[in-house]
């Protein structure tokens, strides 16, 4: 058998596979979350006959591609499209449930939730130890700070604290998972928990920059913050997981009430209740007619869950125990 041939094999090996294990994976995430998604076998082959793999196109090859590429932009409605390759990695078609396309890759629609707003806004750690009370003042003392810099700038304030917000889950989970490598031991699942709140606080900021463009300074001040506040916190969980999750706690409080001032001047019409953006409406589920106070509202009830989720951490730790011994909150929004 000569070598074309026993390459011809081994590419139709590496290439030849069925699609059905997406669908197996997609099927009860559809039925789960009642929404018709459908996938394009016919698109991952069609973009795995493109596989150039090894060689170089013959001219008639480059222009198949080529019209193949066009063909795929206009159904596409002229968005990008992913190029092919040898790989034959391709995000199967996702639809919504009106059977338009799912428009973002950074989050599907089973990640997305209908904000909880019964929660009780009010709920307060009244501060006992030593170690709460140093949480809270520090806290505290942080707001002086952003008030003056931000002062009822909402808008740019939610985006500077969304960069802090979403790095405790992330450090908090991150120090669980090497403990269970560690350990070997289970988390209880607080690291998803954990991680969770991160991509919730992040989504939070995608959602914010989409209404507030920030100026060249005000991305010099996450830079500098992100690069004390990473550190810090990393230290501070490293020594003590509850005194770490006690000032997460605070600071989702104070993230409640500037969330609220926000409302207040959405209200009086000191800022202007402007339509809600495109991701928000899909991560939140909100009414296509949804406008910026809905945006608001479901993220400060969102902060309420995480300021929960934080005093409840630091609770178990002050009782002696270690999160896995209690049930982590997962989907907890
Ligand atoms: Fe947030
Ligand atoms: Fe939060």
């Amino acid at each position: 058998m000569n070598q074309g041939v026993l390459r011809s094999l081994a590419r139709s090996f590496i290439n030849g596979g069925d699609c059905s294990g997406g669908r197996h994976v997609l099927r009860p995430l559809a039925a789960e979350f009642g929404q018709r998604k459908s996938v394009s076998c016919g698109v991952i082959h069609a973009r795995r006959m493109l596989s150039s793999a090894a060689t170089e196109p013959a001219p008639i090859d480059k222009e198949k591609k080529e019209s193949a590429i066009a063909e795929g932009e206009k159904k596409n409605g002229g968005g990008p499209v992913v190029p092919s390759s040898y790989w034959g990695i391709s995000r199967p078609k996702i639809t919504k449930a009106d059977g338009t396309e799912w428009p973002w890759n950074c989050f599907m629609p089973w990640e997305t939730y209908r904000a909880d707003l019964s929660i009780d806004l009010k709920k307060h750690h009244v501060p006992k130890t030593f170690g709460d009370k140093f949480a809270y003042h520090t806290v505290k003392l942080l707001r002086v700070p952003t008030d003056i810099f931000f002062q009822r700038r909402y808008g740019c304030r939610a985006m500077m604290l969304e960069t802090v917000a979403a790095v405790p889950g992330m450090v908090g989970g991150m120090l669980l998972h090497l403990r269970s490598l560690r350990k070997f031991e289970q988390s209880g699942g607080w690291i998803k928990a954990l991680l969770e709140e991160a991509e919730n606080e992040r989504m939070h900021l995608m959602t914010m920059v989409e209404l507030v463009k920030p100026k060249w300074y005000e991305r010099l001040l996450v830079l500098a913050v992100q690069g004390v506040f990473f550190n810090a916190y990393f230290v501070v969980y490293l020594l003590s997981p509850k005194l770490a999750h006690r000032v997460v706690g605070y600071l989702e409080e104070e993230a409640i009430h500037s969330y609220t001032e926000y409302l207040k001047d959405l209200d009086s019409g000191a800022i202007e209740n402007v339509p809600a953006p495109a991701i928000a409406i899909d991560y939140w589920r909100l009414p296509k007619d949804a406008n910026l106070k809905d945006v608001i509202t479901v993220i400060r009830a969102d902060e309420a869950h995480h300021r929960d989720v934080n005093h409840f951490a630091s609770d178990i730790h002050f009782q002696g125990k270690k999160l896995k011994d209690s049930p982590a909150p997962l989907g907890y929004h």
